[in-house]
């Protein structure tokens, strides 16, 4: 079993919640694609979490509300670039993020994510203009997936390897703000990052 998720202790946390809750009530509810903004226009706290971790995000944040009984199938995080480029052109087309840092202001206690492998070892094509044609099967194509690890997320941020298969079905609403580190730093240098910057909760 490798470790695919850590919930990390960051330094005043309920401003920081606080601040990105006030923020995610401008929004409405999506079940689907969530919006994405510049983290710039968020507030002071968002700012001084960019400079704990020197700034390793991407300029585009993702708001985060989910209804209850939302169903995340298995998937791998990618920038789909052409209409569906929440990265404003950051990086390149396809470029996979390995980690991101959920932050939630809704606390659950059920909603479970599930890391796995591919023991298929699949290849898998994206496209550069239409992210769900059939090329980029990422849910209907046959993987025989391996569990790895899973995380029941609480009131911590929570660090996530977003570069392997992984899924989520909340029971109950989810609100908050994922940062996605810059594809080429590895969800391994990132735990390391905050293992030696006291920020890591061991498991
Ligand atoms: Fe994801």
């Amino acid at each position: 079993m490798s470790y695919c998720a850590y919930e990390l202790n960051i330094p005043n946390l309920e401003e920081l919640k606080n601040e990105i809750h006030e923020y995610t009530n401008n929004f409405d509810w999506k079940g689907d694609w969530p919006p994405c903004q510049n983290y710039k226009n968020i507030g002071p706290n968002v700012l001084k979490f960019y400079k704990l971790f020197n700034h390793c995000f991407m300029n585009t944040v993702r708001i985060i509300k989910s209804p209850a009984e939302t169903n995340w199938l298995p998937h791998i995080e990618i920038d789909h670039g052409g209409k569906f480029d929440k990265f404003k052109g950051e990086i390149d087309n396809s470029q996979q993020i390995n980690s991101v840092i959920n932050i939630m202001v809704v606390n659950s206690v059920e909603d479970e994510t599930r890391f796995y492998f591919d023991r298929d070892l699949n290849k898998f094509y994206h496209p550069t203009k239409e992210p769900f044609s059939p090329e980029y099967s990422r849910y209907d194509r046959k993987k025989d997936l391996k569990l790895i690890d899973k995380f029941n997320v609480n009131k911590n941020p929570v660090l996530i390897n977003t570069g392997t298969w992984h899924a989520i079905k909340n029971n109950s609403p989810r609100v908050g703000l994922s940062f996605f580190v810059h594809p080429w730093i590895s969800f391994e240098a990132v735990v390391d990052f905050c293992r030696d910057n006291n920020i890591l909760i061991e498991r």
